[in-house]
């Protein structure tokens, strides 16, 4: 991979990398789309990366069709997609991991400890592998977006790191991988998540700012939803994921399956 990038920038083409864990969607396709109008070169990584799941986690059970994912990898006319294997990523001996303090440590790096060590342990590595210009990231990881940003910035990597919206299903669902695991009837209640945060940002616009409302706000919808169980639903600062602040963070379990997502409360929630 390394080999490949070296020559094209040889070549003066500039490279933009989407980072992916495979299980496509609409999501990831919009991020290649954004990927290859700023850069010559698109590479897409394709890895399940186990060192960020943690125990009991959904590691073994992570959606993955490698056939469709090729398909539609062929079919967004992407230049490159590098897919190592569990081996050549952590080869035996290698214990190396990548901490990012301060903004990785609440909301998803308390729920998921040790989750963002292995997203930058990762994505530091997946870095080092192609050398993006670029590296495209999906806000609906808004945490793991700002993870990303301080990792580049504290280790003084020449990459820009670009940030899609979120793309959403019809009645305001996230696109997730994960939205795979829903019964139809779970599938039904996952739009509490997106009516929850049209309902905080319409609170917003209504001129409500006090966070602990706000939160309130967020919270009554989501305990309504009789399948819906909240780990944290936050209005916080865009950069260090702690109150106060604009944007409102959920993660909600419904069932068995959980699901985040944000939306930044002054601006006006999409649909
Ligand atoms: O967002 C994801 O799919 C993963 O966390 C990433 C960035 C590919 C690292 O494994």
């Amino acid at each position: 991979m390394l080999a490949a990038s070296r020559r094209w920038r040889g070549e003066g083409l500039d490279i933009g990398l989407v980072p992916t864990m495979g299980a496509l969607h609409a999501g990831h396709l919009s991020l290649i789309e954004h990927a290859r109008r700023e850069n010559r070169i698109v590479v897409v990584s394709v890895f399940v990366n186990p060192i960020q799941f943690g125990a009991g986690e959904d590691f073994a059970r992570y959606p993955r069709d490698p056939d469709r994912d090729a398909d539609l990898l062929r079919r967004a006319g992407v230049d490159a997609v590098y897919q190592p294997s569990v081996a050549v990523m952590y080869p035996p001996g290698s214990s190396t991991r990548v901490h990012v303090g301060g903004v990785g440590d609440p909301l998803e790096g308390a729920a998921r400890p040790g989750h963002f060590e292995g997203v930058a342990t990762v994505v530091s590595k997946l870095f080092a592998a192609v050398e993006p210009d670029r590296a495209y990231f999906g806000q609906k990881d808004a945490q793991q977006v700002a993870v990303v940003k301080r990792l580049a910035l504290d280790l003084d990597v020449p990459v820009e790191i670009r940030v899609g919206p979120t793309v959403r299903e019809p009645d305001g669902l996230a696109l997730s991988s994960r939205n795979a695991y829903l019964s139809a009837e779970e599938r039904v209640a996952a739009a509490c998540l997106s009516s929850a945060l049209a309902l905080a940002a319409s609170a917003y616009a209504n001129g409500e700012r006090s966070p602990e409302k706000l939160r309130k706000a967020l919270c009554r919808r989501l305990e309504a939803e009789p399948l819906a169980r909240v780990e944290y639903a936050e209005v916080v600062d865009p950069e260090t994921f702690r109150p106060p602040g604009s944007l409102a963070v959920l993660a909600v379990r419904i069932g068995a399956t959980r699901l985040i997502d944000n939306h930044d409360l002054s601006k006006e929630f999409p649909g």
